[in-house]
């Protein structure tokens, strides 16, 4: 029992000594940015999973959608006895949709940077699907070089979806295609959910809902380096600031600051000027011809893909 307190306390503290080093630096930096993945401590992924339930975020609904529309066609393509390989096995909604078509799968194997998350997601699918060998991996995934050996020869079909691949630069997102390429295999597949280009109205709106949930979830960021950073940003003088640019193809994500000031972080004293931005998060757009490029350049093509009536969402077998 004390071991694994111990490891878990001494994994927090890398973890808040990673967070720390990484905010000092990004607020020294010019411009000023964030990584996004910091945006997700518990009450920013409550916060994303209300963000999911908004009217106007169409993407988690619209892929769930696509998916429980083929999932009879993806299992067909996947073939039998396959490994099934989740990239941040976010929601398990979107997973049961495909464990419940994949009927003889010989595993299914969850990667997350989260070992807690990842240990309760497990548990709770070893519950529902008894015969289901569940093999969680505890990693990040741009940096995983191999599965566990229990996968054996069976045919690796990879899964990450709502379009996460979308907070990658372009460039890492071909860099992701490439490492997934190898870690699947030649004779493997990776199933895609990608956001598509749309009007810029629907898209602004999407990350600036009426009620306010993506504000939220922003400026959570701020309440989580008080917390945790001993900063005292105040969560008035700073506003949600998400906007399309459409030359680049992306939502561009800041918090901005509503009036001159200076904030303590870790110790340090940074001035912030009325109207200045500090970076948290892109998403990426991409066309369905684009997706094929993408694909391409990491090595791999568009087998099959499937989309909704509105043609707001894609997802890809990529091969
Ligand atoms: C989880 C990265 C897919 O980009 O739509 C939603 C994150 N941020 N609203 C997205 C997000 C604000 C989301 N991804």
């Amino acid at each position: 029992m004390n071991v694994p307190l111990l490891a878990s306390a001494e994994g927090e503290r890398a973890d808040r000594d990673a967070f720390r080093r990484d905010v000092l630096a990004g607020l020294a930096a010019s411009p000023r940015a964030i990584p996004a993945k910091y945006l997700y401590d518990e009450r920013g992924s409550a916060l994303f999973d209300e963000i999911c339930d908004q009217p106007e975020y169409y993407p988690t609904r619209t892929e769930a959608a696509i998916l429980r529309q083929h999932a009879a066609e993806i299992a067909r393509l996947a073939g039998p006895g396959c490994a099934l390989v989740e990239y941040g096995s976010g929601s398990s909604v979107k997973t049961r949709l495909l464990l419940e078509a994949m009927t003889d799968l010989h595993a299914y194997v969850p990667i997350d940077i989260s070992r807690q998350h990842l240990e309760a997601t497990a548990r709770r699918l070893r519950e529902d699907y008894p015969g289901l060998r569940v093999d969680p991996v505890t990693a990040d995934y741009m940096a995983l070089h191999a599965l566990p050996d229990t996968i054996g020869k069976a045919r690796r079909i990879g899964f990450f979806p709502g379009s996460t691949i979308g907070n990658l630069m372009p460039e890492e997102a071909v860099l992701f295609l490439r490492r997934a390429r190898r870690l699947l295999r030649a004779d493997g597949a990776l199933v895609l959910g990608v956001d598509l280009k749309k009007t810029p109205q629907q898209l602004h709106d999407a990350y600036n809902d009426a009620a306010g949930v993506t504000a939220q979830f922003t400026l959570n960021l701020l309440r989580r380096m008080n917390r945790e950073l001993e900063a005292n940003f105040d969560l008035s003088a700073f506003a949600h600031d998400a906007s399309y640019n459409e030359v680049a193809g992306r939502i561009e994500i800041y918090f901005r600051s509503l009036r001159d000031q200076i904030v303590s972080v870790g110790g340090r004293r940074f001035q912030f000027a009325r109207g200045e931005r500090v970076h948290t998060e892109y998403s990426y757009k991409y066309a369905q011809a684009e997706i094929s490029e993408l694909a391409r350049r990491g090595g791999l093509s568009v087998a099959s893909s499937w989309t909704d009536p509105s043609r707001l969402f894609s997802v890809a077998f990529l091969t």
